[in-house]
């Protein structure tokens, strides 16, 4: 009796863990598909993904076993090395647009650029297209060039594959769409199981006509069924889009979309780890790594966190220092003190650092009231940033502006593709800000941000996204610091109120 309860008492343990390691396995399968958090959705677009994958590979399997039936071993091998050259270039014309959509199209919605979002959904597809048809001429030409050395056999089957090339690159992008919208099944089931679905039906159907099965059938149905799915595709991708992108202007960057992008980067670059090394001896205050996450000093610590993303405006106390003698009568309290400012231009610099690591900024600084901070500011970075200065002059009284805005001297650089960072003094009505953003938008920087020192509180007439702000000050009108009033006090220390405007 002894010996049968020492046997059942292992199997019951044995039973009560399988019981354990089931309910868990239930549990984290329920996890998968259900919660409402970033991370679940995330999850369980991994997971829709995995699930459209090994359903392709199941289909892929069974449709070898059909085909190579319908063919015969040796047209199916002839299929099977000429698709094999389909994907193995098809995997690359679209010229990385496809993952480039999944960085740009996140960050033109965040960043509101919608312009360049239009731009980009119609441009990138375009291009695809247009390099990818590029690519399949050299393709044709080339089997052509070689065929006197192949087997006569693969040369028709080869250029038949050279006209599926094209679709490869408009669905790359299309994929890449439709996943940074989190159209996970949009994005990958045309490829990878209709278009399987389609080749398998068409050449079932061939094989139960009688028709001839070799490979040139088997490819030029590949390249009916890639058509076809593809064009369904963009036809559905176009129709969801209308629903979450409004009509307007497009902006095209083709520079920066084709650039190849640091965030995909694996392992990191050893200029990432010596940036990092650097904030942690101190030498850095922070820097951003690939993947946009940036690494900190805290306390004795290295902390790891998304990136800096928005800068709080701080609030000024009101501190006493002193006027200078030669502006007693007009010049007021200091609204921002000197030690305030270098203190807030440093972590402005420090976040600017961490947030452009991967590509420094080209600073762009409105004369004349932005030259002190940005010589200020340019030297808070630790980065190797381009300056470059714009003069405009905004019509209105001497205390006041219009909106109405003339550039008086324009940029040297081009902005093509580059990531500007506009260095403003002060916005009041903001009217200044937003006819400059339009006009810097029209062409085509990679990004483009605001960095103001001053926000006058609650005078906007416009709605302003400003990434960076030093402070926001009570509405008066204010000298110094670069900020003058006919051209008079720039040279102040400190923010100070004019009294002599009677505000
Ligand atoms: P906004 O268009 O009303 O935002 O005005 C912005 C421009 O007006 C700034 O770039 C400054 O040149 C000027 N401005 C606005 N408020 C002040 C001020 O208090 N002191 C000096 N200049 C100012």
């Amino acid at each position: 009796m002894a010996s049968i309860g020492s046997e059942q008492a292992p199997r019951s343990r044995w039973l009560t863990l399988r019981q354990a390691e089931l309910n868990g396995a239930i549990a984290r399968g329920r996890a998968l598909f259900a919660g409402g958090g970033d991370s679940s959705l995330m999850r369980r677009l991994a997971g829709a993904a995995f699930i459209i994958r090994v359903v392709s590979a199941a289909i892929a399997f069974f449709a070898q076993i059909l085909l190579a039936r319908w063919m015969g071993g040796y047209e199916f091998g002839l299929y099977i090395y000429a698709w094999t050259w389909v994907l193995l270039i098809g995997g690359m014309v679209d010229l990385g647009l496809g993952s480039a959509a999944q960085r740009f199209i996140p960050e033109y919605i965040e960043h509101r650029q919608f312009a360049l979002l239009r731009g980009f959904l119609s441009g990138s597809r375009w291009l695809a297209l247009g390099s990818a048809s590029i690519i399949a001429a050299a393709g044709a030409v080339a089997v052509k060039l070689l065929s006197p050395y192949m087997d006569p056999k693969t040369i028709v089957p080869l250029y038949v594959s050279c006209a599926a090339l094209p679709m490869f690159g408009l669905w790359g992008v299309q994929s890449g769409i439709a996943r940074s919208y989190n159209w996970v099944n949009l994005g990958l089931t045309p490829n990878y199981v209709q278009r399987q679905l389609v080749l398998l039906a068409l050449m079932g159907l061939a094989f139960a006509l009688g028709l001839r099965t070799d490979a040139v059938t088997a490819t030029i149905i590949g390249v009916i069924a890639l058509f076809s799915v593809s064009i369904g595709q963009l036809v559905v991708l176009n129709r969801r889009l209308v629903g979450v992108v409004a009509p307007g202007p497009k902006a095209y960057a083709v520079r920066g979309w084709l650039a190849p992008s640091t965030a995909d980067a694996h392992p990191p670059s050893s200029a990432a780890v010596a940036r990092v090394l650097d904030v942690a001896a101190g030498r850095r205050v922070a820097t951003q790594v690939e993947g946009g996450r940036t690494v900190r000093r805290s306390a004795s610590r290295l902390a790891v966190g998304e990136g800096s993303g928005r800068v709080r405006p701080v609030k000024t106390e009101r501190a006493v220092s002193s006027v200078p003698s030669w502006g007693l009568t007009e010049v007021g309290e200091p609204v921002v003190t000197a030690e305030a400012l270098a203190e807030r231009v440093l972590e402005l610099g420090a976040a600017i650092t961490a947030d452009y690591a991967d590509e420094a900024p080209l600073l762009v600084g409105v004369l004349k009231g932005a030259m002190i901070f940005m010589s200020d500011l340019a030297r808070a970075i630790d980065l190797p940033v381009d300056v470059d200065f714009m003069a405009v002059s905004s019509y209105g009284s001497a205390t006041r502006t219009s909106g109405v805005v003339r550039i008086v001297k324009d940029l040297d650089a081009d902005l093509a593709g580059r990531h500007v960072l506009v260095v403003e003094d002060i916005i009041d009505s903001g009217l200044t800000l937003n006819y400059l953003r339009r006009y810097l938008a029209a062409r085509q920087p990679a990004s483009l941000e605001v960095c103001a020192l001053l926000v006058k509180e609650g005078e906007q007439r416009v709605p302003l996204d400003l990434r960076y702000v030093g402070f926001t000050i009570p509405s008066a009108f204010v000298v110094g610091y670069g900020l003058d009033v006919d051209e008079r006090y720039r040279n102040l220390r400190a923010v100070h109120v004019y009294k002599a405007s009677g505000v």
